[in-house]
């Protein structure tokens, strides 16, 4: 089962998991999702898919995990939006903290074998530079909302394995990119550029560039929730690729995939963005046997390809 199957990550698994024979059932509320990213998963080739439209807070999902019995539980349903969870932190703690509960709470009521939790480089706030690229031994010291619910849903895992042996792999996502991401926030700076690029409209730098962001592509995330279904269980484990990449180089690359010989316009710096995000990945080499495999410049090619041909 994949909460949030309907989203940027969780349809990609959705499909990779379909494609490795998989029966797959896709949860999802499409609050921000789509089915459209489902079209491959309901055209009925790979494994069976069944798609089911709930909010993963909805008591309604103890008796959806009871009838269906997943065998893994990979938590992805997520309120994903960095403006939405400083307006709003009540609603974004009952989606991303109560939410998450009600999905081990169903989880260990219909005797789930493990849950795979979809957690965030944010868990580990901002620390010095010295701590880059960051390990998952790093105090979590969340300075986001969002990154504050990761770390408690975390510690949530840890409980409920201790207490009730629901195991667990909680992976610590970089900033993922690719076909199907959706512009808007920090996170989608690739498909902001993306669409922008192809558009002919200029793209804006926020500050003078030179800040760093550790971009992963989506298939290689996806490869590591697959892997992470029958091994490292107990752990927290960063997905990230250990490369620095600045917001100048990123745009450098994209424009020269995209054709374009523009420059891009540099603003005053956003506020709280981090300057320097990296994640080290060695601990995933060697609990899940994983690493990055696309370079950015084919990550970028790939995912320009799909803004051309199949963007919303
Ligand atoms: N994309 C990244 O760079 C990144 C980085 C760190 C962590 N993550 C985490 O990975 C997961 C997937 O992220 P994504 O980029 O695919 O985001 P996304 O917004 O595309 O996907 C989230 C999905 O959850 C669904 N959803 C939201 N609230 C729900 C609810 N109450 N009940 C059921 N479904 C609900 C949405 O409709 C959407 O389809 C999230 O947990 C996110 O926090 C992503």
């Amino acid at each position: 089962m994949v909460t949030g199957g309907a989203g940027f990550v969780g349809s990609t698994l959705v499909d990779r998991l379909l494609a490795e024979g998989h029966s797959v059932d896709a949860v999802d509320d499409l609050s921000t999702g789509s089915l459209i990213n489902l079209a491959t998963a309901r055209s009925g080739r790979g494994g069976e898919f069944t798609f089911h439209q709930l909010d993963v807070r909805s008591a309604d999902l103890r008796e959806l995990m009871a009838r269906r019995r997943p065998e893994v539980v990979f938590h992805l349903a997520a309120q994903t939006d960095a403006g939405v969870s400083t307006a709003r932190p009540l609603f974004d703690a009952e989606v991303n903290i109560l939410g998450s509960l009600q999905v081990l709470e169903a989880s260990r009521i219909a005797g789930v074998s493990k849950v795979v939790f979809a957690s965030s480089g944010a868990i580990y706030g901002e620390p010095p530079s010295a701590a880059i690229p960051i390990k998952e031994s790093q105090p979590q010291l969340p300075l986001t909302v969002g990154g504050v619910a990761k770390k408690a849903v975390g510690d949530y895992l840890l409980a409920y394995r201790d207490r009730y042996n629901l195991e667990f792999t909680a992976l610590a996502l970089a900033n993922v990119y690719g076909p199907r991401q959706v512009a808007g926030g920090d996170a989608s700076v690739v498909a902001t550029f993306a669409g922008r690029l192809l558009g002919g409209e200029p793209c804006t730098i926020f500050g003078d560039g030179t800040q760093t962001r550790d971009f992963v592509y989506v298939d290689d995330v996806v490869d590591a929730f697959a892997r992470a279904a029958g091994r490292g269980s107990g752990l927290l484990m960063n997905l990230g690729t250990g490369v620095e990449t600045t917001v100048n180089d990123l745009y450098r690359v994209m424009a020269a995939a995209a054709g374009s010989d523009r420059r891009a316009l540099n603003r005053l710096p956003g506020s709280g963005a981090p300057d320097r995000s990296c994640l080290d990945p060695s601990r995933a080499a060697i609990h899940l046997g994983w690493k990055p495999w696309t370079p950015l410049a084919e990550g970028v090619a790939a995912t320009l390809e799909w803004h051309r041909t199949s963007a919303r």
